[in-house]
């Protein structure tokens, strides 16, 4: 991932410009980043760390006041296009993508609580929809890849037929020979670091006329 953001970041020119860094997520990785940054990006990342909430309380300490953070996550169903991954096993495609939570390994979530504890403010949920198709190389590279992840995940939880139609499917998409669909959605969060409002108090002698005024208008008040 790192090595082709940096070939991103030469071919656009901006290497110069870029840092990267190999952290742990469930890790000190503050240390090694900049303070005061204005834009934190968390795309389809944090659903693997073991502490949610910890995670974006450091996101939270190292923005800016002010500063922005987007986290993009699944956010529904997913279906495959045949059900059966054209396999004849009916429902497999449910079964690959709906098993995923049962070994904790949990997708659609709500992110607003933890957000909100972690001390961010003015959080939106955009949900987009996702679609990949294996007619182009890329789509058929992503299903290929997404499936024997999932597959690796659901190894003990799916009988042995199910495990090697699924097999047969991802050959296929190896292959480019198969026509299979696949659409889920996601949701995009934004949240802000809301900037320090310090609280603006007049001066001394302000604040003693301000009674002083208060004073004679209740005096006033009264006398009438
Ligand atoms: C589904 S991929 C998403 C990759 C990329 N952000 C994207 O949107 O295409 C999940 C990423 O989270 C990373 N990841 C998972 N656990 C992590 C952890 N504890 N610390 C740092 N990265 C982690 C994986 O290395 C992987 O790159």
């Amino acid at each position: 991932m790192l090595v082709r953001l940096r070939a991103a970041a030469a071919a656009g020119e901006v290497a110069d410009r870029v840092e990267t860094h190999l952290v742990n997520l469930d890790g000190d990785w503050p240390a090694v980043i900049p303070a005061s940054i204005d834009l934190a990006w968390a795309a389809l990342s944090l659903h693997h760390v073991t502490r949610p909430v910890q995670v974006l309380r450091q996101v939270f300490e190292v923005l800016r006041p002010g500063g922005v953070l987007i986290v993009i996550e699944p956010s529904g169903a997913t279906t495959y296009e045949p059900a059966d991954l054209g396999t004849g096993s009916r429902d497999l495609g449910e079964r690959l993508a709906g098993g995923l939570p049962a070994p904790g390994y949990q997708l659609a979530a709500e992110w607003m609580t933890a957000l909100e504890a972690a001390g961010f403010s003015l959080i939106k949920r955009l949900e987009i929809s996702f679609n990949a198709s294996a007619n182009t190389i890329d789509g058929a590279r992503y299903l290929e890849l997404q499936m024997t992840h999932n597959r690796a995940i659901l190894v003990d939880d799916l009988c042995a037929d199910d495990l090697a139609a699924i097999d047969a499917a991802i050959s296929e998409l190896a292959a480019g020979t198969f026509e299979l669909g696949f659409t889920s959605s996601r949701d995009v969060w934004t949240a802000v670091r809301p900037a320090s409002v310090e609280p603006i108090l007049p001066d001394k002698r302000s604040v003693d006329q301000l009674v002083t005024t208060s004073t004679n208008s209740n005096e006033k008040e009264t006398t009438q």
